[in-house]
């Protein structure tokens, strides 16, 4: 396996071009199948996620066609099954759309339970609570969930988290249901919007999304559309925490600046100096960080995809920083491997307490999930000497060219491929 080898200590410049949002189109290319048209969905990131979805796609009958690198055609007019073997979803969490989607046009799917990401328990039982609300019977057994209806009928939905998964998944299900769902305590992440835009593009009727109240009133047909995804404000938050924990000077474009104004007014308050424009903002760092608390939370507050890069920043910070994670409840995994380049962390609970400024050294770490992945590259950019990441499979998940994108910038960061030598001694 692949890992990254990083040396740290090298101020960051330049520009950097965020990709299209990987958990908008993770959202985006199941709800195609809900179309009796053809899709074209561009913008789209080169991450092994939206490969594995192509993948899955192909394998139920759909014809799925790369235009170029970042733009697919759909056709999913004619599928041949609505069953998904589990060796094709690997380890994709957001798997849990196809069964949205299948229901919502074929009121039918066998999918297996979601992989994907490692924090703490994620349960689907939301979803589960929304698609039988609307008149399905939902059948959990042998790790597979299968869903039937002989018709959908709208209903009101109040979730009791404001679920992401959950959210999209009950109003891909109910775009055809008879009559208006009413889903009550959404979820407001900009991808829900982007996801409910190109639902209606193809012809559905939503209203609401992006507030906590979404009414979809269903539709007898859905035509297909051509949509063009939102930059990805994960990434985008990545690269501005990278340039605020390196050193230097970086803009970061084709963003929507509001997206990431919870992520701006926390590296203002550490001290970074930062402009926006249209579609990109400046991160200046001069090196002289303060502390700061977080905490997780839905959007728009601060992302729990960007907990664990800010923690990695915190290190760096003058004084003691507290960060909550309010979102799930076991997010700090990726601590441990921080901890063998010198940070100094101690988890209480769902708290983080980040002492700063902390010596970091290179050392060989594991990336437990995607984020974390992120956090350990951000740390080995300020880190002395080599440091290297394994498990890297998890950052390709979500990162379009990631060493590429850091390398223009000026870090010192490459690819190696085969084992890490030293990755025996951790198994
Ligand atoms: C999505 C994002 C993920 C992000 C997360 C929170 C995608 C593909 N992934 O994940 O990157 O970290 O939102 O912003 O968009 N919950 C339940 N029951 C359910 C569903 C969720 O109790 O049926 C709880 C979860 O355990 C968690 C909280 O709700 O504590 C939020 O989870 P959710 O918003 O559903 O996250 P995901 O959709 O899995």
């Amino acid at each position: 396996m692949d890992y990254f080898a990083i040396t740290g200590n090298r101020p960051l410049k330049g520009v950097v071009d965020i990709n299209g949002a990987k958990n908008a189109a993770v959202a985006i290319i199941p709800a195609a199948l809900l179309s009796g048209g053809i899709c074209t969905v561009d913008n789209l990131p080169d991450i092994d996620d939206v490969a594995s979805y192509v993948t899955v796609l192909q394998s139920m009958g759909a014809k799925c066609k790369f235009l170029d690198r970042s733009t697919l055609q759909i056709d999913a007019r004619k599928i041949s099954s609505t069953a998904i073997a589990a060796e094709n979803l690997k380890d994709m969490r957001a798997s849990y759309y196809l069964i949205g989607a299948l229901l919502g046009r074929f009121k039918r799917a066998t999918v297996p339970m979601p992989g994907g990401c490692n924090f703490g328990a994620r349960p689907i039982d939301l979803h589960i609570k929304g698609f039988e609300q609307l008149g399905a019977t939902v059948i959990q057994e042998h790790g597979v969930v299968n869903v039937f209806a002989d018709r959908l009928v709208g209903n009101q939905v109040y979730l009791d988290v404001a679920s992401v998964g959950a959210t999209i998944n009950i109003m891909m299900a109910a775009c055809y249901a008879s009559g208006t769902t009413t889903i009550e305590n959404a979820a407001k992440e900009p991808h829900i919007v982007d996801c409910a835009n190109f639902l209606n593009m193809c012809g559905a009727n939503i209203k609401g999304a992006g507030t906590s109240v979404i009414r979809i009133t269903g539709v007898k047909i859905m035509k297909g559309c051509e949509y063009t995804i939102i930059p990805d404000q994960i990434e985008a938050g990545t690269y501005m925490i990278a340039a605020a924990m390196a050193g230097g000077e970086v803009k970061v474009r084709n963003i929507i600046p509001k997206h990431m104004e919870s992520l701006t007014a926390k590296l203002q308050e550490m001290g970074c100096d930062i402009n926006a424009g249209d579609d990109w903002v400046m991160v200046r760092s001069r090196g002289n960080l303060n502390a700061c608390n977080i905490q997780t939370l839905y959007y728009p507050g601060f992302p729990t995809d960007l907990q664990p890069q800010m923690t990695a920043l915190l290190t760096q910070a003058d004084g003691v920083s507290y960060v909550t994670e309010a979102v799930f409840d076991n997010r700090f995994q990726y601590v441990d491997q921080l901890m063998r380049m010198g940070v100094k962390i101690k988890i209480e609970g769902r708290m983080a307490v980040v002492e700063g400024p902390a010596r970091l050294t290179g050392a060989d770490v594991i990336a437990t999930d995607l984020r974390a992945g992120a956090s350990l590259i951000i740390a080995a950019l300020s880190a002395e000497g080599l440091t290297k990441i394994s498990n890297i499979h998890y950052i390709d998940r979500g990162y379009e060219k990631i060493e590429a994108k850091l390398s223009s910038l000026g870090a010192n960061i490459k690819r190696m491929s085969g084992d890490m030598p030293a990755l025996m001694e951790y198994i």
